[in-house]
């Protein structure tokens, strides 16, 4: 069966994704900050032997290349950036700008799935569908001003992921690996709870990661900002 790794697998969209890959047969590797510590993902791997723990801070580089050197040669699927932060809202806001906030920022949204890919990337093209997939958000999208206007290290931190994915999209190419940019609506999580956000349009976690999965099975090679909808983003 196909092998995913999925990061931020404890709670949210992440243990959502771990719940559908392995209902569909998958070999999940579900990997958070402490599993331990995250008593429905913990079921999840004690009733499907498919499903397997690994810790791993996507903001911490040794963590990463303990992962990596744990699973060797283990061919990956589809390695899935799952993680992401908003950040402290109050931090961001133009009168506050806290720039050590904003680094964290950046070193989780960022950095993280471009350490990931770079860590995992022999693993990523030892497998058959070669797929690389981050969770970026609508509001990376430059056209997308309306709302939301205070959050300026998340947008900035997203929009800078899409890019990093774009431009390994056109590094990996020509060895077949195809790199997703999908974003997955305004689902009901702690994250969106922590923006504030109380408006209409807000879905449930198990629509928007049915809705992901299927573009990352039909994913291709254009590396475009898709929504969970199947609408094309504008950058
Ligand atoms: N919900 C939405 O409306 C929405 C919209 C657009 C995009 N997104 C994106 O969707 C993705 C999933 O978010 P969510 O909505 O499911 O939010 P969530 O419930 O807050 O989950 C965030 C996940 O990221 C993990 N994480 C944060 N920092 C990490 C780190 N340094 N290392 C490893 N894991 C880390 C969290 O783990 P801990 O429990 O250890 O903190 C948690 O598992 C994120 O990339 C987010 O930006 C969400």
């Amino acid at each position: 069966m196909p092998v995913i790794l999925i990061t931020g697998a404890n709670r949210g969209l992440g243990l959502e994704f771990v719940k559908q890959y392995a209902a569909c047969g998958w070999e999940v590797i579900a990997t958070a900050r402490d599993p331990a510590a995250a008593p429905e993902l913990s079921a999840l791997a004690k009733s499907h032997r498919s499903v397997r723990l690994e810790p791993l801070d996507i903001g911490n580089h040794a963590d990463i290349k303990a992962l990596a050197a744990r699973l060797g040669q283990q061919p990956i699927d589809v390695l899935l950036n799952n993680a992401g932060w908003l950040g402290d809202t109050r931090k961001q806001s133009f009168d506050e700008l806290d720039y050590a906030s904003f680094e964290e920022v950046l070193r989780i949204n960022t950095y993280g799935p471009l350490a990931m890919a770079k860590a995992f990337m022999a693993n990523v093209q030892a497998s058959e569908q070669k797929k690389i997939v981050v969770i970026t958000s609508g509001l990376s999208s430059l056209a997308n001003t309306s709302r939301f206007g205070n959050l300026y290290f998340y947008r900035i931190s997203k929009a800078g992921v899409n890019m990093a994915m774009r431009t390994l999209q056109a590094e990996v190419r020509a060895q077949g690996v195809k790199v997703g940019i999908l974003a997955p609506g305004m689902v009901d999580t702690r994250l969106l709870r922590q923006s504030g956000f109380e408006g209409p349009g807000v879905i449930q976690a198990p629509q928007s990661v049915a809705a992901v999965i299927g573009h990352i099975d039909n994913l291709t090679q254009d590396a475009e900002m898709i929504l969970y909808t199947g609408d094309r983003l504008p950058w």
